[in-house]
């Protein structure tokens, strides 16, 4: 776990860091196998998995699962897993929390905010990765940080979440120009999503990207492909061919 943090620190500023969602073992291992640098179990688990509205339903039960399964489809890719909303309100639960999932074999755990809980985590040997900007546990989902004061303050806590020892930090739905100060401004790697080119990585929700997920489309979202409707296409296909006694045919069956 050393080796994978060391190695996703020392990119910055050489190599630019990619990273994915996953929340189950088959997802983990083809991103694995193609080369992905982070593989996180995000929150989001609860939008695009489990049906929910939002972030907020989502339990430390169904990150151990999700975590437990993307873990053992892994071999070399850095995994981070998020604390759910409720699960780090103190430093107490925090760490009782980070532990179970630590347990489990993810590297990192990734919280929302709260520097101050950050940096007691990272006092207990847990490797944090901090997210700042448009958190979906607690902010609405709109742009961060537009004006003087948003800005500054968006700064400043990345600022503490690097001083409270995380290795690195995601910046989400914040100015492209922001995400760029904070980035020449922090030592650790910046990762953006809906932040612009400058961070030092990028980060999407892999169900967004491979378009499994139609419910919400933000303007930052790339589709690479569109397996939602390739999907839809070969259960037509299925149902069609059930219904029409063209499957299964002899060489389907046993003799
Ligand atoms: O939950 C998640 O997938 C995330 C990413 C959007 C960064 O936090």
């Amino acid at each position: 776990m050393e080796a994978r943090i060391g190695r996703i620190r020392s990119m910055k500023g050489k190599q630019r860091i990619a990273m994915l969602t996953a929340y189950d073992y088959f997802t983990a291992k083809v991103l694995d196998e193609a080369g992905i640098d982070i593989i996180l179990i995000g929150d989001s688990l609860g939008m695009v998995i489990l049906g929910y509205d939002n972030t907020l339903s989502v339990t430390m039960e169904d990150m151990l699962r999700h975590t437990g399964a993307v873990v053992r489809g892994t071999k070399n890719a850095l995994t981070v897993a998020d604390l759910p909303v409720g699960t780090f309100d103190n430093n107490e639960s925090a760490v009782l929390n980070a532990e179970a999932l630590i347990k489990i074999g993810v590297d990192a755990v990734k919280i929302e905010n709260k520097p101050e809980i950050a940096r007691f985590l990272v006092e207990n040997g847990i490797q944090v990765m901090a997210h700042v900007g448009l958190t979906p546990q607690t902010k609405e989902f709109k742009v961060q940080g537009k004006n003087e004061e948003g800005a500054k303050e968006i700064m400043l806590l990345a600022k503490q979440c690097e001083q409270a020892g995380c290795f690195s930090i995601v910046l989400e739905g914040i100015p492209r120009d922001l995400a760029k100060n904070i980035t020449k401004s922090l030592s650790i790697p910046t990762i953006g999503i809906g932040a612009g080119p400058e961070c030092d990585g990028q980060v999407l929700v892999t169900n967004d990207m491979l378009g499994l997920y139609a419910k919400i489309s933000p303007k930052f979202v790339k589709r690479y492909a569109a397996l939602g409707e390739e999907m839809r296409n070969a259960f037509k296909h299925y149902i069609r061919e059930v219904k029409e006694g063209n499957f299964p045919e002899d060489k389907h069956s046993f003799h």
